[in-house]
C-alpha cells in the first residue's frame, strides 16, 4: 500500500474491462471501484458482485484496493458493505458524509468485520469525500470521528450542486470550501485529495487545475481516465532545477545556522525557516516519488 496518494483513479464496479486494466495495465496509487454515482441505480447488486469477484482474483500490484460505497444515508450502504468487506479492500470510500455520526458509524462497522475476519484492528483505512454545504460545516467533527481517516477529498461537483453554484474553469466558486478541506485535513495530518477534471481529452487544462490544487496543499487528485495518471505524477514530481534549487537552500541554511546566521540572502532573495521548509517538502516529494514507483 502506498504512503502517496498523487492519483486516485475512479471506475464504475460494473466495468471488468476498466478494473482489469487498472490492475494489470496502469499504475495508479490508488485504485477505487465505484458503487456510486458511476454505476446505474439498477446495477447495483451486479457492481457488487463484479468488484468482489476482482478483489478476489485481480493482483493490483502496487496500487491501493479502495471501493467507494453509497452514503450512509442511502438504501444501499450496508448491502455494499456486506458484498465487497469479505473481499478485503485496503480502505473504504465514503462518499457525501455529512456529520460525524455516519463516520463514527462506518467505523464500529470496520472494527466488527475486521474481528470477524482475523484482520488487524483498525487497518481497514477511510478515506472520506467533503461534497455538501453540511459537511463543509460540520469538518471539525467529521475529521475527529475516526482514526481510520486516511484522507479527505473534496468534491466540487457535488458541492456546487448543493449550494447552488455554478462551476466554472478557475473553480473561484468552490475556493472556500477547496481550502476548508485541505486545511481540516493537514490539521490532523491527513492527506488531502483534489477535485475531479472531467474533460479528459484537455491535457494542458487538466494540468493546470492539478498544479493549482498542489499549490494549494493537495496531495493528489480524483482521476477518471488513464490518460491522467502520467499527468498527475509528473505535477507532483518536482523538476531537476526545482530539486538543485532545494539543494543549494538547505545547504545553505546549514552553513548559515553553523555560524549563527538565522535569515540569510540567496541570490537576492531573503532565505528564512519557512523557505528551508518549503525546500525540504520539494525534496521529500521527489525522494517519495522515487520510492513510490521502485
Ligand atoms: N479506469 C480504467 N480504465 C479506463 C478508465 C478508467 N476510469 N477509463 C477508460 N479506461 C480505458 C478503456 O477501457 C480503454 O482501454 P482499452 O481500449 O484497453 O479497453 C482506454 O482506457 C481508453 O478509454 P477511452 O475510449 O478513452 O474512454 P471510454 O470512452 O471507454 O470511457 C469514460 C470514458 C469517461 C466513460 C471512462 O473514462 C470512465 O468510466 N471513467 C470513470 C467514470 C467514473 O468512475 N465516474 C465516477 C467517479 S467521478
Ligand atoms: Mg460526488
Amino acid at each position: 500500500m502506498p504512503n502517496l496518494r498523487r492519483s486516485l483513479l475512479y471506475m464504475p464496479g460494473t466495468d471488468w474491462r476498466k478494473i482489469e486494466k487498472a490492475a494489470t495495465e496502469l499504475d495508479a496509487d490508488s485504485v477505487c471501484l465505484d458503487l456510486e454515482d458511476g454505476v446505474a441505480l439498477n446495477a447495483k447488486a451486479e457492481a457488487r458482485e463484479t468488484i468482489a469477484r476482482a478483489l478476489q482474483t485481480l493482483d493490483f500490484r502496487r496500487s491501493e484496493k479502495l471501493v467507494r460505497i453509497n452514503p450512509i444515508d442511502s438504501d444501499f450502504a450496508s448491502a455494499d458493505l456486506a458484498a465487497t468487506l469479505p473481499a478485503h479492500p485496503d480502505g473504504i470510500v465514503l462518499p457525501k458524509v455529512r456529520d460525524a455520526a455516519q463516520v463514527e458509524w462506518l467505523h464500529e462497522h470496520l472494527s466488527a468485520a475486521e474481528d470477524r475476519y482475523g484482520w488487524p484492528r483498525g487497518s481497514t483505512i477511510l478515506i472520506l469525500i467533503i461534497e455538501s454545504a453540511r459537511g463543509i460545516v460540520e469538518l471539525d467533527a467529521i475529521v475527529k470521528a475516526s482514526p481510520r481517516i486516511a484522507a479527505l477529498v473534496f468534491g466540487a461537483e457535488d458541492f456546487a450542486g448543493d449550494i447552488g453554484a455554478v462551476r466554472t474553469r478557475d473553480a473561484f466558486e468552490v475556493l472556500y470550501a477547496r481550502s476548508k478541506v485541505v486545511t481540516y485535513a493537514k490539521a490532523r495530518g491527513m492527506q488531502a485529495i483534489d477535485i475531479v477534471y472531467a474533460d479528459f481529452r484537455d491535457p494542458e487544462g487538466f494540468s493546470a487545475e492539478s498544479r493549482q490544487g498542489m499549490m494549494m496543499g493537495y496531495t493528489g487528485k480524483q482521476l477518471i481516465h488513464p490518460n491522467q495518471i502520467p499527468l498527475i505524477h509528473a505535477v507532483y514530481m518536482p523538476t531537476d532545477a526545482e530539486i538543485a534549487h532545494a539543494r543549494r537552500v538547505v545547504e545553505a541554511h546549514h552553513a548559515h545556522q553553523a555560524s549563527g546566521t538565522g535569515a540569510f540572502a540567496l541570490d537576492g532573495k531573503m532565505v528564512d525557516m519557512p523557505v528551508v521548509k518549503q525546500a525540504e517538502l520539494v525534496l521529500q516529494r521527489a525522494g517519495e516519488t522515487i520510492h513510490a514507483e521502485r
